[in-house]
């Protein structure tokens, strides 16, 4: 509710709320109303997400359903509930954030990279279909971002023991999205070093590298946190 005040304070805009769990459809639907109902929408964002790190076979199986539920389903509902106004006006943007974990096998994070390897595949093919329209859409995919996406369960130690050098700002990640956003780029991985990893991940004999390096990290992180044992 601040970030609302804060937005109506700095920019004068309107800023209503509506919470919703978007890991429950029936919450959704009411979003999908709300969005269809706006008669100026001009951008869409789809940034809801979470992580839950562990062995695919280990982790509950609502906890993989509710992060496909968020994640893929909710985001085509509202991007389907959002087009129709948006092609009508002939103007809109769709941002969708993914991950870099996209374009990687995560082993510890299966249904993760799953998801947002869906979101890009969809979010590209959108665009595709939407060339003529004056309709921008774009699949977000930040590397590690200082948020509080690191705090919850399963990830202790991320914060503190992954070196500086690796992270991004959320700022420089919106200006990055948002100036790819304006040249239409259906893909955007913000920072250099974030490039230079998806480039090598392409690459069969870097992502051999990168996972070596991921498992050991995994294993350190392992060793000296008692609550991933
Ligand atoms: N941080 C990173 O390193 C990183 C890297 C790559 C991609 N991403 C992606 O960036 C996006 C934003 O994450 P973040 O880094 O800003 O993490 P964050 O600080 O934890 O924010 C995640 C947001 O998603 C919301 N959310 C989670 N589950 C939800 C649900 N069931 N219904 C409605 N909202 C829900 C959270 O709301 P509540 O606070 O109310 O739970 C929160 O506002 C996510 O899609 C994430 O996968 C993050």
């Amino acid at each position: 509710m601040s970030l609302a005040d804060e937005a109506r304070r700095n920019f004068h805009v309107t800023a209503r709320v509506l919470p919703a769990d978007l890991s429950d459809p029936t919450q959704v639907n009411r979003v999908e109303r709300l969005i269809a109902e706006i008669a100026d929408l001009e951008i869409l964002i789809n940034n809801a997400g979470f992580g839950v790190p562990g062995k695919f076979a280990e982790i509950p199986a609502e906890r993989n359903a509710e992060m496909i539920q968020v994640h893929i389903l909710a985001t085509v509902r509202l991007c389907r509930a959002a087009l129709p106004g948006m092609i009508a006006r002939g103007r809109g943007s769709i941002i969708n954030v993914s991950s870099i974990a996209a374009f990687m096998t995560s082993p510890g994070n299966t249904t993760y990279s799953a998801t947002k390897a869906y979101l890009n595949v969809f979010s590209e093919s959108l665009q595709d279909e939407l060339k003529d329209t004056g309709i921008r859409v774009q699949a977000l995919c930040p590397g590690l971002t200082r948020t509080e996406f690191h705090d919850r369960p399963g990830y202790e130690g991320y914060k503190t023991k992954i070196p500086e050098f690796f992270w991004m700002r959320a700022e420089d990640v919106v200006t990055e999205s948002l100036d790819a956003l304006k040249k239409g780029s259906a893909i955007c991985i913000p920072g250099f070093r974030n490039r230079l990893l998806v480039a090598v991940i392409r690459n069969r004999v870097g992502a051999r590298l990168i996972k070596a390096l991921a498992a050991r990290f995994g294993q350190r992180l392992e060793a000296s946190s008692p609550t991933r044992r």
